[in-house]
């Protein structure tokens, strides 16, 4: 069994009292429970350790050479100046993910700074004590079926993981597109149960990082980037025995949105965003999909509007933009939402249908009774066995 060290740093010690309102209530005690039970779901064996000292944090690193296969660490305000852990978590050559309980993107402008975070695999952020959930997630997805991390374009965010399956090709392709209301501390490690589950069933699957808001992103970069990272798959066919017509793009959520977009692309006339497409994806598929721009107004706490925010105002914003003004694309679709869902409402997926097939496009709605937002990327869940069936339907 892989073993896995879960470090954290100064203060951290005082989590469930320290700034409530920017750390939570959860107490380093019952942070490092969930962590154990995540780990254990996971199939990790968990160490975990806290301390005050840098000195501590490091030799703890040192120790970790023999002692765990990949390290979590949040290093608190060590993060923001300690060069002595960032070289330590270099030498100890463990695939080891940077956490944050808060957005520190979004706090001092001190907090943004990492000096570690050039030494780790992966920074996750802003998403509370869950960030370590996905921490461990990630994990165990890069110690199970490592990816070949590929860069499409010239910007940091311009990467994706490929996962091939070992059987011989030509495979299906898999575009994932992680969702997030666009925001910058979500990130494509979300979606890495998919890809491993994906690539476990035929699958090869190319799981895209894209510019978000608050990081460079918005309409219509983060478009014109998915754009880019979907017709990247043109470079990788031959190396990767990739079947270029047996593509689908799948999206999450905002990542629904990207990916209905990315599939809508061939019918926009030449010279708009995101014309003239390279791949033709044969099916689309959107969970949970923020698939009209309009109706979401009000979903994400304002993340239509920021996402729209920079855009050149111009008649045909949403018509080139918003998924449902483009239909239909003349491919299939498949829409899994659950009835459920707290942060995207079921009844875009159901309008969303109604346009599409009114247009002439076969889709196939799957509506899961009881079902929230994130079960859709939970590769456990039956909805993602649901979904996956439609998949091999489809493609
Ligand atoms: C922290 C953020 C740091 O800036 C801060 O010094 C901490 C906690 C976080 O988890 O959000 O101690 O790492």
């Amino acid at each position: 069994m892989p073993r896995l060290l879960v470090i954290n740093g100064p203060n951290l010690n005082l989590l469930g009292t320290r700034q409530p309102e920017v750390y939570g209530t959860t107490t380093l005690a019952e942070l490092e429970d969930l962590c154990t039970t995540w780990a254990a779901t996971a199939g990790f064996e968990i160490d975990t350790f806290q301390s005050n000292h840098e000195g501590a944090l490091i030799d703890r690193l040192h120790a970790a050479r023999t002692t765990a296969d990949a390290v979590i660490i949040n290093a608190g305000a060590y993060t923001h100046t300690s060069y002595a852990l960032h070289d330590a978590i270099l030498a100890i050559e463990l695939p080891t993910v940077e956490v944050h309980i808060s957005n520190v993107a979004e706090r001092e402008p001190w907090r943004a700074l990492s000096v570690i975070g050039p030494a780790c695999e992966r920074q996750i952020y802003g998403r509370g004590v869950e960030g370590y959930r996905w921490a461990v997630e990630h994990l165990a997805a890069l110690l199970s079926s490592p990816p070949r991390t590929v860069h499409y374009g010239p910007l940091d965010d311009h990467v994706a993981d490929l996962r091939v399956p070992d059987e011989p090709g030509p495979h299906r392709v898999a575009v994932l597109v992680h969702g997030g209301f666009w925001r910058h501390y979500w990130t494509r490690e979300i979606m890495d149960g998919l890809a491993v589950d994906l690539t476990a069933h035929g699958w090869a699957t190319w799981n895209i990082e894209y510019r978000r808001v608050g990081a460079g992103g918005g309409w219509p970069l983060t478009a014109l980037d998915v754009a880019l990272a979907v017709d990247h798959l043109a470079d990788l066919a031959g190396d990767a025995d990739l079947d270029l017509d047996r593509v689908a793009v799948i999206g999450h959520s905002a990542g629904g949105h990207l990916a209905l977009w990315d599939a809508a692309r061939a019918t926009q006339p030449s010279g708009t965003v995101g014309s003239d497409p390279l791949i033709h994806p044969r099916v689309a598929v959107g969970l949970a999909a923020i698939s009209d721009l309009h109706a979401a107004a009000d979903v994400g706490d304002g993340a239509v509007g920021a996402f729209l925010a920079d855009a050149p105002s111009h008649a045909d914003l949403y018509r080139s933009a918003s998924p449902i003004e483009a239909v239909p694309f003349g491919i299939p679709t498949v829409l899994v939402h659950g009835d459920a869902d707290e942060a995207v409402p079921v009844d875009l997926s159901r309008s969303f249908a109604e346009a599409a097939r009114h247009g002439g496009d076969s889709v196939e709605l799957i509506e899961l009774a009881g079902v929230g937002h994130m079960e859709l990327i939970d590769p456990t869940h039956p909805a993602w066995i649901a979904t996956r069936e439609a998949l091999d339907r489809a493609c």
